[in-house]
């Protein structure tokens, strides 16, 4: 199949690393036109929640050294970071941080850090990044530099991002065992 720039990401997809696999939600969850590092890539989130959830992008660890910044165009979100203590151990997290952001900022993804967006506001949030494009086959869906395995096997990152009384909290995942420093940027723990 040759590269084609549009994917989506479904519900069904999603399901794999939703706290609640089997809450209802949009068939599709988010829209990716993909440029690679010189157009860019555009990523636009659904709002709204599934099962408490708050809609997010699936999530993953970068192959090798690779960095890239995400500039928030439009919304308000959430980026969550996690970097494993050990590849071979996805259930300790080394650092987990949260940080919130709204449109006309960017967040810096160092290399090792898995990152995954939330969209915690009314509207799309609407992002843009410069991560490459490469890979073959269906790879505007997901990417060949990018790995999504240990985020599957984990069912999402160490907490999940959930409206509790109309605001953004977080809840643990339960399938980690460690979680050794974070900065949760302001966001409360509830259950
Ligand atoms: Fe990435």
């Amino acid at each position: 199949m040759a590269f084609e720039a549009y994917a989506a990401r479904t519900q069904e997809k999603m399901r794999e690393v939703l706290m609640a696999p089997d809450a209802t939600g949009p068939a599709i969850h988010y829209y990716m036109v993909r440029g690679g590092s010189k157009k860019h890539n555009v990523t636009i989130l659904e709002p709204g929640t599934v099962g408490g959830e708050y809609i997010k992008t699936y999530g993953h660890y970068h192959v090798g050294d690779l960095d890239e910044t995400y500039w928030f165009l439009s919304g308000t979100g959430v980026v969550l970071q996690q970097k494993l203590a050990d590849p071979a151990q996805p259930e300790v997290v080394a650092e987990f941080k949260a940080i919130q952001v709204k449109a006309g900022e960017s967040v810096y993804m160092p290399p090792g850090y898995g990152h995954l967006m939330v969209n915690t506001g009314p509207t799309w949030l609407v992002m843009e990044d410069d991560s490459p494009v490469d890979g073959a086959d269906d790879s505007a869906s997901m990417p060949g530099h990018a790995d999504y395995e240990m985020v599957k096997k984990m069912r999402g990152f160490a907490y999940y991002v959930i409206e509790r009384d109309g605001v953004p909290a977080l809840i643990v995942n339960p399938l980690y065992k460690e979680v050794k420093t974070s900065d949760l940027g302001g966001l409360a723990i509830v259950s």
